[in-house]
């Protein structure tokens, strides 16, 4: 590829914001207004996934599945922006409508919700993954151990009350950490389809997601979800967790103006 000499400087000034700052995490942009909202890259290649996650699971979930969602929900979006302009509630970002989705005409409401969840889910599951090539443990970070302990006692009771709730979904969905918002504690919930909990329950904010739809794990798990959730376990990036739980609570004052 040829590049003009002013488009080498953009290029090159690019590529030296992302050596020096790391490409920006996945859900960054949601708390903005767009027109069309972009599929952002995944932090990690298809293939690295192994030998928890073969490379076409990965690829299926990634360019069909998640690409889905965004196109369709793009769709969507510019569908009601026109039909529903005096709604203040067009002009707002992505996270300001999907955390008012009620003030959306019902006949609209359902599909958006689904497709604006979609989206959204598949932005945090796959934001907080990593290559693990060796099976190696990663240390939890300090401040999120101290909201693990704050908000579970330990990380056991933890990981005993997130796998309970992962054998209590029966169909489709997928099993979250969550933020609990100005209480900066930690929650477990469940939410069915493609719903999320940013929607349900006041508000929760995801910092940590199993989808539990078998195009997650079918190829290299059939019918075995057990082995998906250790698979899934062991590539847990907890230092993009505490970064987006983070993100959350930067997110705050921001969110009272
Ligand atoms: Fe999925």
């Amino acid at each position: 590829m040829k590049l003009n000499p002013v488009s080498r400087v953009v290029f090159l000034l690019l590529l030296n914001v992302v050596f020096t700052y790391g490409m920006p995490p996945m859900y960054e942009g949601i708390q903005h207004f767009s027109e069309h909202y972009n599929l952002p890259p995944l932090p990690f290649k298809f293939g690295s996934m192994e030998p928890q996650f073969d490379a076409p699971t990965m690829k299926i979930h990634y360019i069909e599945v998640h690409s889905n969602f965004t196109k369709n929900m793009n769709r969507l979006l510019k569908d009601w922006r026109k039909k529903d302009k005096d709604n203040p509630l067009t002009k707002k970002s992505l996270l300001d409508v999907i955390r008012n989705i009620a003030q959306v005409p019902h006949q609209m409401k359902y599909d958006l919700e689904q497709q604006i969840g979609g989206h959204l889910n598949h932005l945090f599951y796959f934001a907080t993954l990593r290559a693990n090539p060796k099976n190696e443990t990663m240390e939890i970070p300090k401040k999120l151990q101290r909201a693990f302990k704050r908000s579970f006692v330990n990380m056991t009771l933890f990981e005993t009350q997130f796998k309970e709730s992962i054998d209590k979904v029966s169909s489709v969905g997928f099993v979250w950490l969550c933020r609990v918002p100005k209480r900066d504690y930690l929650t477990v919930y469940q939410t069915v389809e493609n719903t999320t909990p940013l929607t349900l329950a006041g508000g929760l904010q995801p910092v940590l997601g199993i989808d539990l739809w078998e195009h997650a794990y079918w190829i290299k798990h059939p019918n075995r979800r057990d082995d998906y959730y250790k698979a899934w376990w062991s590539t847990i990036d907890w230092n993009k967790v505490e970064q987006l739980y983070q993100w959350w609570k930067n997110m705050e004052p921001r969110d009272e103006l």
